[in-house]
């Protein structure tokens, strides 16, 4: 099945919208503020946040942006009862037309080591795994301690 889905940059009365999608398609952690991330995004002309819109509301969305180096995606999800139907590959390649328009010849995603599933859509799409180790380090000091715990908490209570 195919949904009618038309794809183009979140406006501002469609931000809780995108944000409880997100929430619904388990993209969030208690230590990721997605307002915060979507608010720096907003406030950046190097970001945006793409929406799948059909029926009245949103049914999909992600963020991109580039950093004058690489694309980059996140918060890819597509409502759970919308899915298999053409939406995601229609928002990542909505943000790969965004990116390259602004001159980022790759687009770099993450996937999560508890999301595997999701391999094999990127894999449909021509993403392929890099050959590297993906690190972090959180720069604000109270900000990386409670992050830290509450990644030990959620790992307890998620497995
Ligand atoms: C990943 C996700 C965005 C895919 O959205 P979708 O609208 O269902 O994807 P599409 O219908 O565009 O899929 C395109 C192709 O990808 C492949 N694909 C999609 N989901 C798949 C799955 N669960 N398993 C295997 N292949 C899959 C198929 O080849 C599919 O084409 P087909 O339906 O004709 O077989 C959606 O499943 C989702 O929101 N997941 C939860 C959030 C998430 O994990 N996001 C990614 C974070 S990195």
């Amino acid at each position: 099945m195919s949904f009618e889905a038309d794809i183009g940059e979140m406006v501002g009365d469609e931000r809780e919208q995108v944000i409880a999608l997100w929430s619904r398609c388990g993209l969030t952690r208690p230590w990721n503020d997605p307002e915060a991330d979507m608010a720096l995004a907003e406030a950046s002309e190097n970001a945006t946040v793409l929406v799948a819109r059909a029926d009245g509301r949103i049914v999909g969305a992600a963020m991109t942006g580039h950093d004058g180096h690489r694309g980059a995606l996140y918060y890819l999800g597509v409502d759970p009862d919308c899915r298999r139907g053409g939406i995601g590959k229609a928002l990542v390649r909505a943000a790969e037309v965004w990116c390259k328009t602004r001159g980022a010849p790759k687009l770099n995603l993450l996937v999560r080591n508890e999301n595997q599933a999701v391999l094999a859509f990127y894999a449909a799409l021509g993403y392929l795994p890099t050959n590297s180790i993906s690190l972090y380090r959180t720069l604000d000091p109270e900000r990386a301690e409670s992050e830290r715990a509450e990644k030990v908490a959620w790992m307890a209570a998620h497995g």
